[in-house]
């Protein structure tokens, strides 16, 4: 197979680059050991929290964004909690692995990010800040998976730019040179045979995240695709949305996000007429919403 790129063919080449990278991550995105033990810890259900919270205290990094995460407006906990145990309590076993997979997933990525500095971690950041923000105006209950599934919904980018920083390169500056007469999806999927979001879907399956996350990664663009949870992959994709329209974006001023039109019978059913007025009414609330959750986003940037 072939890809036609301003009137230049990219051979299958790119595509099985990327392939080739991702079947080897094994090598350089593996977590490290001490979160394969808490991970493997809050999978079994033999395990007591008190094995857990001691597995915790062992990682200082861990256990003070654990104490910060648990102390932050998300949950919104009424009383100040300063050990790991009664963290561990509260949030549960599936809560805690979750932010602890997603605390050091981020880690293993450099933050200095591409185009201008910090720019996609800002954008991932602010995308989970809204998921979160999205999921609470439909009064579901709160749990971490929408802010990680936004925060790492462009994670195939960051997989993209990192890895393979030159030709990442090259795909930004024909989409410069191309002053709008290609989007940056349709000019991805061409140049590197590939999509951001299948890339992302094969890195969370990798780090064995949960199947609502993967396919909200996956499905972050059209979210009525999603197999499961098609409510988080919709939250994210609003949240994109909202955040770029906000000027949050991934790239430049010339990044263009559609919203997917089907995604307003999926949210119907949650709240009677979805429409484009809740839609400015979340952009209103966004700077406010970063600002509140900025002690839980910083246990992710450490
Ligand atoms: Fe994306
Ligand atoms: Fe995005």
């Amino acid at each position: 197979m072939i890809f036609l790129v301003e009137g230049k063919l990219y051979p299958e080449q790119n595509r099985e680059h990327v392939l080739h990278l991702l079947s080897r991550c094994e090598d350089f995105l593996a977590l490290p050991s001490p979160v394969q033990v808490i991970l493997g810890v809050t999978s079994g259900r033999s395990t007591s929290s008190t094995t857990l919270a001691s597995l915790i205290q062992n990682d200082p990094v861990i256990a003070s964004g654990i104490i910060a995460i648990a102390n932050s407006p998300y949950y919104g906990f009424s009383k100040k909690i300063h050990r790991i145990s009664h963290a561990v309590s509260l949030l549960g076993f599936e809560e805690i692995r979750n932010l602890v997979l997603s605390m050091a997933v981020v880690q293993l990525f450099d933050h200095r990010g591409f185009g201008s500095p910090d720019r996609i971690w800002r954008h991932s950041c602010a995308v989970g800040v809204a998921t979160r923000m999205v999921a609470g105006f439909f009064k579901v209950k709160i749990e971490s998976k929408f802010f990680l599934a936004g925060l790492l919904h462009d994670i195939g980018k960051v997989f993209l730019s990192q890895y393979l920083p030159d030709k990442y390169t090259e795909m930004l500056a024909i989409l410069e040179r191309e002053g709008g007469g290609i989007t940056y999806h349709v000019l991805e999927e061409a140049f590197f045979g590939i999509s951001h979001a299948q890339i992302g879907k094969m890195l969370m399956e990798f780090w064995n995240f949960p199947e609502g996350v993967v396919h909200a990664v996956q499905c972050h663009h059209a979210p009525s695709n999603a197999v499961t949870d098609a409510f988080l992959a919709s939250c994210v994709h609003i949240a994109d949305l909202i955040c770029t329209v906000r000027g949050i974006s991934p790239l430049g001023d010339r990044y263009f996000l559609a919203m997917d039109k089907k995604v307003v019978p999926l949210l119907t059913g949650l709240k009677e007429n979805f429409c484009t007025e809740d839609l400015f009414s979340l952009l209103g609330q966004l700077d406010l919403e970063i600002d509140r959750q900025s002690g839980f986003v910083s246990a992710f940037r450490r």
